[in-house]
């Protein structure tokens, strides 16, 4: 989204300071550069994964695939020709590549009537056969996140929003449950009685440590989700949403009801059952939630990995207390209520437990008025960055996706950038799990791409990979204001890069976003040849409603552009 972090209306001020990761940066690149440049050495120093087969049932946060991901080879090359920059309205592809348009924020797509949400982000696919074990690649239950909704599309006037405008920003957030279908050549919208909306308004329950504690005022029940960034999927088929930047909604929708720690944690929706009430995973920490990242252990515990997006903030790991039964969903939809929260210290590679009742640090950790920060787990959990800072988690450059290689099991993080600290263009790091066990307390790391005008990308955000262990990754320019990076990189771009072998890391472009548009939410379908991309805020930097800068998706006879789920089409090469 395009208000993440203050304006950085001085983006390449000269006063920046060197953070502790940058000097962790500076020796991982200068490493690299001494033994022959980053992207060259990148996959010398990768030593091979092994991956059980109790492991090759993990879900990264999209659809199983029907590849053996063992039994293909990454490609080195891509599967087009990369196009330049651009700054056209539209979404450009590479010859021989086209995209339709498949959800569009005010379409009718339940009974009820209710209607596609605004600015698109995260979306799940789940196979409408997978709870019988399938892998449809042609119809799902898709699953669309609502990051925000801009007032002046949605309600038309910025200023003095009257209580209904407010609640028809509250009603075009959280998530959208749409089955979708393939007839010939295009995908389409169908009637379901699956097909639902989860709001700012929806009763959600809280659950795990922070449920009714002093920290969420007693509650144990909510209004709404809100903030919905990225997620993940599950493998028991449930959907993970986001909640990432949730404070401002206390002043904007003052009167509403709104509390804003109900909010800012991840949220389990079940897009098969509606009657099944969406569960708020207190375990899990509240932060900016930008994404999880969901796999299983060998010893059958469930792993997120989550980033917090904020200007010098962590990477968190939950590891499930129960274990996973591929036999018994319904245990499986009460797994995420119970664990550990580990935040991750890059300087030594460790994971630290974030547990007030282990940790006299947490027990003595005292604010700047002196007072005791924590009374209990729920305060932690509550706060999970003053916590994860108070036991020596490494502050990084604005977390945003995170996502776990399906033949390697390296975890993928994208750091978009952190003016803060000079770094405009951000890199993608990975790490690899001590004894490839995603449940260890310690890691190795390494820059896997530095974005730059060089390297041809700036501020990666989120991250997919295709069936075949390639890395696909969107970037999110839009805080970045008059910075010059926009100068070189033209509108919003989607990437593409070998994980594998001399290229690994480079970056080679495939799509571009319409005007002031991010591109987010990219998931494959699970045999690779159809790729959902959302177009979100599209025209966002209009002056007003008679200055659009974009007319994107717009209905017949209007020019008011439209957040949009695109289905993209032309893997000639997908075929294994
Ligand atoms: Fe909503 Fe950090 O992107
Ligand atoms: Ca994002
Ligand atoms: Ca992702």
């Amino acid at each position: 989204m395009t208000n993440h972090v203050p304006p950085q209306s001085d983006a390449l001020s000269p006063a920046v300071e060197q953070s502790f990761w940058h000097r962790l940066l500076d020796r991982q690149l200068t490493r690299r550069g001494a033994i022959g440049g980053a992207v060259a050495t990148a996959a010398a120093v990768v030593l091979p994964v092994t991956i059980s087969s109790a492991e090759a049932t993990a879900n990264n946060g999209g659809p199983v695939s029907t590849v053996d991901p063992k039994s293909v080879n990454p490609r080195t090359v891509p599967p087009f020709r990369a196009i330049p920059t651009g700054r056209a309205d539209t979404i450009t592809l590479p010859t021989g590549y086209r995209f339709q348009t498949v959800a569009s924020w005010g379409e009718v797509f339940t009974e009820g009537g209710r209607e596609i949400g605004f600015n698109h982000d995260y979306v799940g696919y789940f196979p409408i056969d997978m709870l019988e074990g399938g892998m449809s690649s042609t119809e799902a239950l898709l699953t669309i996140n609502h990051e925000y909704a801009n007032a002046m599309f949605v309600g038309g006037d910025t200023k003095n929003r009257t209580p209904a405008q407010i609640e028809a920003e509250m009603k075009a957030v959280g998530v959208s449950v749409v089955r979708v279908r393939k007839e010939g050549r295009e995908w389409k919208m169908v009637m379901d009685p699956r097909n639902r909306r989860i709001d700012g308004l929806t009763d959600i329950e809280l659950t795990g440590p922070a449920r009714g504690s002093a920290a969420v005022k007693g509650a144990t029940m909510v209004k709404g989700s809100v903030g919905n960034c990225s997620g993940g999927q599950t493998p028991w088929g449930t959907l993970l949403t986001c909640e990432e930047n949730v404070d401002g909604y206390q002043k904007s929708w003052e009167g509403s009801g709104y509390e804003a720690m109900h909010q800012g944690w991840v949220t389990e929706i079940d897009p098969f059952d509606a009657a099944w009430m969406p569960k708020k995973r207190t375990a899990m920490g509240r932060f900016r939630h930008e994404n999880v990242a969901i796999t299983v252990a060998k010893d059958g515990r469930v792993v997120g990995y989550m980033g917090d997006d904020m200007q010098d903030a962590c990477v968190y790991k939950f590891v499930s207390r129960g274990k996973y039964d591929p036999a018994n969903r319904a245990a499986n939809r009460d797994l995420l209520t119970e664990g550990d929260l580990y935040v991750a210290n890059f300087g030594n590679g460790s994971w630290v437990l974030l547990d007030y009742d282990k940790n006299k640090k947490l027990q003595d950790a005292k604010g700047t008025d002196g007072k005791a920060l924590f009374a209990n787990q729920a305060d932690v959990l509550a706060d999970a960055r003053a916590s994860a800072l108070a036991l020596g988690g490494t502050p990084v450059d604005r977390p945003e996706d995170i996502e776990i290689h399906p033949k390697t099991g390296e975890v993928y993080v994208a750091l978009t950038n952190n003016a803060k600290h000079g770094n405009y263009f951000g890199q993608i790091v990975k790490f690899r799990e001590n004894g490839d066990d995603w449940t260890a307390t310690s890691f190795l790391w390494e820059v896997f791409a530095v974005g730059g005008p060089q390297s041809g990308f700036a501020s990666p955000d989120n991250l997919v990979f295709d069936p075949y262990g390639n890395l696909w990754m969107v970037t999110d320019n839009s805080d970045l204001a008059s910075n010059p990076i926009k100068g070189y990189h033209g509108n919003n771009a989607m990437f593409f890069f070998a994980t594998e072998g001399p290229s690994a890391g480079k970056a080679h472009r495939f799509a571009i976003g319409p005007v002031d548009a991010e591109l987010t939410g990219p998931v494959f379908s699970p045999d690779g040849k159809t790729l959902f991309l959302a177009v979100q805020h599209p025209g966002e930097d209009s002056e007003s409603m008679d200055k659009l800068r974009s007319n994107f998706a717009a209905k017949p006879g209007s020019n008011v552009p439209r957040p949009t789920l695109v289905a993209i089409e032309g893997f000639p090469g997908w075929r294994a």
